[in-house]
C-alpha cells in the first residue's frame, strides 16, 4: 500500500507531538550533574524516525478516541522512545558496534565521552520506567506496561539479543538463530510499543493478542530492512555508517541469503504483518502506514 495523504499528515503531526513531549520531559529535569543532562538531551532530540512512539499512538487510536482522551499515552510514547534511544547510545559505544555517526550526527561518546554515554543510557532507561510509574495510567495498566518494558529490554529481549549479536561476530548463524536474535534485539521493543498503546487504550485481550502477532512480524521486518539498508545504502542517507555489518563480520539476513532474497523476505513479512490487521478493516490504516514506512524507509 502507499501512504494516504491523511495518514501522512497524521504521521507528521504525531511525530511532532512526541518530539514536543520528549523535549518537555527532558527540560522538566531540574538536576545538573556534570554533562549528563545535556548529553541525554543531545541523544534524545534532533533526529530519529520515532517509529516506536508512532506505533504506541496508532495502536491506541484503534479505540476510536482522540489521543488527548487516552490518559498516559504521551508518557508511554516518550518512555519507549527514550528506552530505544538508550539502546542506540550503548549500541554505538566502542565496546559494542563502535560507531561515530548516529541520526546524522556524531555519536554521544564522541561528543562527550564513553563514561557519559554509558550514564546517558542508564539514566534514559530508568527515566522511561519513571515516566510510566508517574503517569495517569491506572495502577493495573502501569504494572502491565512496566512488566512489558522490563521484559522487552532485558535478557529475553533487547539486551539478550545484543549479547547474541556480539557473540556471533564472524560466525555464520542459521536462519532460525538469526531470526531469534533479530526478534530479541529489535523486535521485542517494537512489539512492546504496540502492546503499550493497546493497554493504555484498554483494548480487549483478543485484540492485544492479534496486535502481538502483528508486532512480532513487524519487529522482525524492521531488523531485516535495517540489514538491507546497511548493505545497500550510503552513510549520508542513513545518518549512520553504511556497510558496518559486513565490515564487522556480523551475521545478517543479507550475509545469510543475499540482498535480493532479503528484499523478497521483507516483502513477504510485510504482507504477513498486514494480514494480522484485517479484523480492524479501514480502522487499521495508521498501523498499515507505519508498516509501509518500515518497509520502504531509506534510513
Ligand atoms: C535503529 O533503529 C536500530 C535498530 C533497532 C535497528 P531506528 O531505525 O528506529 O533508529 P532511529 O530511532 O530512527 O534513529
Ligand atoms: C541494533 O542493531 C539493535 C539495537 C538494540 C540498538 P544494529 O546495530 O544493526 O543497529 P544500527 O544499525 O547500529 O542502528
Ligand atoms: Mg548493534
Ligand atoms: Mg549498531
Ligand atoms: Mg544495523
Amino acid at each position: 500500500m502507499t501512504i494516504l495523504p491523511n495518514n501522512a499528515v497524521w504521521l507528521k503531526q504525531t511525530s511532532e507531538r512526541v518530539n514536543h513531549a520528549i523535549d518537555n520531559s527532558l527540560k522538566g529535569l531540574n538536576v545538573q550533574a556534570g554533562d549528563l543532562k545535556e548529553a541525554m538531551y543531545y541523544a534524545a532530540t534532533g533526529g530519529g524516525k520515532r517509529i516506536r512512539p508512532l506505533l504506541v499512538y496508532a495502536t491506541a487510536s484503534l479505540v476510536g478516541k482522540p489521543l488527548d482522551q487516552i490518559p498516559g499515552i504521551d508518557q508511554c510514547a516518550v518512555a519507549v522512545e527514550l528506552f530505544h534511544t538508550y539502546s542506540l547510545v550503548h549500541d554505538d559505544m566502542p565496546c559494542m558496534d563502535d560507531d561515530d555517526l548516529r541520526r546524522g550526527r556524531a555519536t554521544v561518546h564522541k561528543v562527550y565521552d564513553e563514561s557519559t554515554a554509558l550514564l546517558v543510557g542508564d539514566a534514559l532507561q530508568t527515566m522511561a520506567f519513571g515516566l510510566i510509574a508517574d503517569s495517569d495510567l491506572s495502577a493495573d495498566q502501569k504494572v502491565k506496561i512496566l512488566s512489558l518494558l522490563a521484559k522487552a529490554g532485558g535478557l529475553e529481549g533487547m539486551a539478550g539479543g545484543q549479547a547474541i549479536d556480539l557473540a556471533s561476530v564472524g560466525k555464520p548463524l542459521e536462519r532460525a538463530s538469526l531470526e531469534t536474535m533479530h526478534r530479541m534485539k529489535t523486535g521485542a521493543l517494537l512489539r512492546s510499543a504496540i502492546q503499550m498503546g493497546g493497554i493504555a487504550a484498554d483494548l480487549s485481550n483478543q485484540e492485544l493478542a492479534k496486535l502481538d502477532q502483528f508486532g512480532s512480524t513487524l519487529g522482525l521486518l524492521f531488523q531485516v530492512v535495517d540489514d538491507i539498508l546497511d548493505a545497500s545504502s550510503d552513510s549520508q542517507t542513513l545518518g549512520k555508517t553504511a556497510g558496518k555489518d559486513a565490515a564487522a563480520n556480523k551475521p545478517t539476513f543479507v550475509s545469510l541469503m543475499g540482498l535480493a532474497s532479503a528484499r523478497s523476505l521483507s516483502e513477504a513479512l510485510y504482507e504477513e504483518a498486514i494480514a494480522c490487521l484485517s479484523i480492524w478493516g479501514e480502522n487499521a490504516q495508521l498501523l498499515k502506514s507505519i508498516a509501509d514506512k518500515v518497509l520502504h524507509r531509506d534510513s
